[in-house]
């Protein structure tokens, strides 16, 4: 295993937009905590210097969560600048200066920049002798499909070794999670029904209230199946479905993850729902006639000892009522003298966001009139703790620690677009939706009695805050 630590972050893309919004804040929270204290080497071309760039960093801190004066300070000081084009030598040349000047061994280059410029960048990293020793961090969309993930892959893999790539997925950077494996295999409780002679079936639904966000271009290339199921919502079932890794480092619990992908067949287009929420059209960078999915729902099996005919339904949206990612497993209804009883199926809800929770519901008789039952809820809840690190500490964090655990491999990266893959080329009917909605109703047709679960979003469930 590769665990030596950085020597430094050279991160690219410094003045975008998901920097502002989740790279700086997690890097003042490392430095506050303690854990970041080597030079951070922003590259870009639209700010004129470091100390616009600091600026910059300042604003990004100061809107996403605060700042503390003397951890800014800190990172500020940790701070240089490299300015200039990603298809340019002399930035790479420039950057070996730097890295050099500052006596910096073992990089980790982050690549926060659109797809597109990845291969760009690894070329030229690989060309200028500056991947001896490094790292190389990688955000996602990662590919479009199998072919293209499988074209970045080689290119990536001929400048760097696999374990020195990590693929971000800032979902397994979610206390929830990536905790998940631990709550499943600590436990003894959950195992005796987790397989396909007590579970009905499973949903995994992640809702979002609001639109594109001024990211219509960017949605244009992806649509939903690409930017959040293959992706975040594979990982959540990854994490549920696995069998118990053999040992705790990354390789046993990715070998796992993997075998899961691999007994999933292609999804068939009989199998998706698209939908469109109305005013998608008229977003900026949207074309007028545009037929991309802002909603997906969809059913899989997963073709394995344990699982063989339990069906999993998935669906994310935006524009829907609430923001919530929430998982509910269905249990198969006992064989039970209660015939006469309107007995519900037995549930486990795990919620992801905006609070966490895992809760049981029972059959249980009526207080008010033993003739009758109700549902009733055993529950845990939290709230993310205001110190708790952000999925985006976690992971960058962890990738500069050499911790793989909560990356993609490549192998698992392949099998997640190959189940894709076919409903990614088949285009099938988009269904326009009302915003607000839980999208359209051909996705309450595929499923069967008892149909989806809507989050039920409350304000005490909303952290402060968000
Ligand atoms: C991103 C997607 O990967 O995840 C966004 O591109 C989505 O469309 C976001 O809104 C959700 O992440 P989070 O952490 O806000 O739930």
């Amino acid at each position: 295993m590769n665990i030596r630590k950085s020597g430094a972050l050279v991160f690219f893309g410094a003045t975008g937009d998901l920097a502002y919004k989740k790279v700086f804040p997690a890097l003042h929270a490392m430095v506050k905590r303690g854990n970041l204290n080597i030079p951070v080497i922003g590259i870009a071309r639209s700010a004129p210097d470091l100390a616009a760039l600091k600026d910059r960093a300042r604003k990004s801190i100061e809107e996403h969560g605060g700042i503390d004066a003397a951890a800014f300070e800190k990172l500020a000081g940790m701070m240089r600048y490299v300015r200039g084009d990603y298809a340019d030598t002399s930035t790479y040349q420039a950057l070996q200066k730097e890295l050099s000047n500052a006596n910096c061994h073992s990089p980790a280059f982050y690549l926060a920049i659109p797809p597109a410029a990845f291969g760009t960048v690894v070329e030229q990293l690989a060309r200028t002798d500056c991947t001896r020793g490094a790292r190389v961090i990688i955000e996602k969309p990662f590919g479009r499909d199998l072919k293209s993930a499988g074209a970045l892959n080689r290119i990536l893999l001929k400048a760097f070794a696999e374990n020195a790539i990590f693929r971000i997925d800032h979902y397994l950077g979610k206390q929830p999670v990536h905790s998940m494996v631990f709550l499943r295999f600590a436990n003894e409780m959950l195992e005796p029904f987790w397989n396909r002679s007590h579970v009905e079936s499973f949903q995994i639904t992640m809702a979002e209230k609001f639109g594109v966000q001024g990211r219509g271009a960017f949605y244009e290339q992806v649509g939903t199946v690409r930017d959040v199921i293959q992706n975040h919502l594979f990982q959540i079932l990854t994490n549920l479905t696995m069998e118990p890794p053999i040992r705790t480092d990354s390789e046993s619990i990715r070998d796992e993850k993997v075998k899961v992908l691999k007994a999933i067949p292609p999804i068939e287009e009989q199998n998706i729902v698209r939908g469109q929420f109305r005013g998608y059209r008229n977003e900026p960078g949207v074309a007028p006639d545009s037929d991309v999915e802002t909603f997906a729902a969809l059913r899989l099996e997963i073709d394995s000892w344990r699982w063989r005919g339990v069906p999993f339904y998935i669906r994310a949206g935006k524009c829907l009522p609430v923001t919530s990612t929430e998982i509910l497993i269905r249990l198969r209804q006992p064989p039970t003298m209660y015939r006469l009883y309107d007995l519900h199926s037995n549930y486990v809800r795990f919620r992801i966001s905006p609070d966490i929770a895992l809760a049981l519901g029972l059959n249980v008789v009526s207080p008010v009139n033993d003739s009758e039952t109700d549902m009733s809820e055993v529950l845990a809840s939290r709230h993310p703790y205001p110190g708790e690190r952000d999925a985006y500490e976690r992971v960058l964090g962890d990738a500069m620690a050499g911790d793989a655990t909560l990356f993609a491999r490549e192998d698992y990266v392949e099998e997640a677009w190959r189940i894709v893959d076919r409903i990614l080329k088949v285009s099938t009917h988009v269904y326009e939706y009302e915003p607000n909605t839980w999208g359209p109703t051909a996705a309450e047709m595929m499923m069967p009695p008892g149909g989806w679960s809507n989050p039920v979003v409350a304000d005490s469930s909303i952290p402060h805050g968000h």
